[in-house]
């Protein structure tokens, strides 16, 4: 159980339009773990599982001190998309206004089966639908206007790890 490297722009996996979790075995309980090891390190707000490789439908949170899991969510956001701040792990000092939904809910479930609903605006909106995003092998690249994610591209192309 530990925190796993996090795969970076242009790793397959992060394409990936990940997979239901359909049986919790111990692979899985085990993957809930790394996850909440992983995004328990300081300014992570989320890790989704195909950012620690596994390309299944899970992610972990960690928005204004509480830090959580959800198998398999499905997202409900409200009002309009606004500029948003936004950064990603897995491209690593870029900083971009993604357009964003004020309000989000997820609903999922547990590693034992339970439903887990979780709602809120915000940090942890936003956070909701950015981790729901890299399940489906989107990056927050491709929340920005046109311009900008011309200005973020070339930045992706300078940047001293890509
Ligand atoms: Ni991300």
């Amino acid at each position: 159980m530990t925190a796993r490297p996090i795969r970076i722009f242009g790793d397959p996996v992060l394409r990936t339009t990940c997979a239901p979790v359909d049986v919790v075995d111990d692979g899985t309980r085990s993957l809930v773990q790394d996850l909440l090891d992983s995004v328990e390190l300081p300014g992570r707000a989320g890790v989704a599982a195909p950012q620690i490789g596994v390309a299944a439908r899970a992610f972990s949170y960690n928005v204004d001190g509480t830090i959580g899991y959800v198998l398999n969510p499905v997202l409900e956001v409200a009002g309009e998309p606004v500029p948003t701040g936004e950064g990603c792990l897995s491209v690593p000092g870029l900083w971009h206004d993604a357009l964003r939904h004020p309000w989000a809910r997820v609903t999922g479930m547990d590693v034992d089966g339970e439903q887990i609903v979780i709602e809120g605006e915000g940090l942890l909106a936003q956070a909701l639908q950015h981790e729901c995003d890299h399940l489906d092998g989107k990056l927050y690249l491709d929340r920005l206007p046109p311009d900008v994610r011309r200005q973020a591209m070339r930045e992706v192309r300078e940047s001293a790890w890509f």
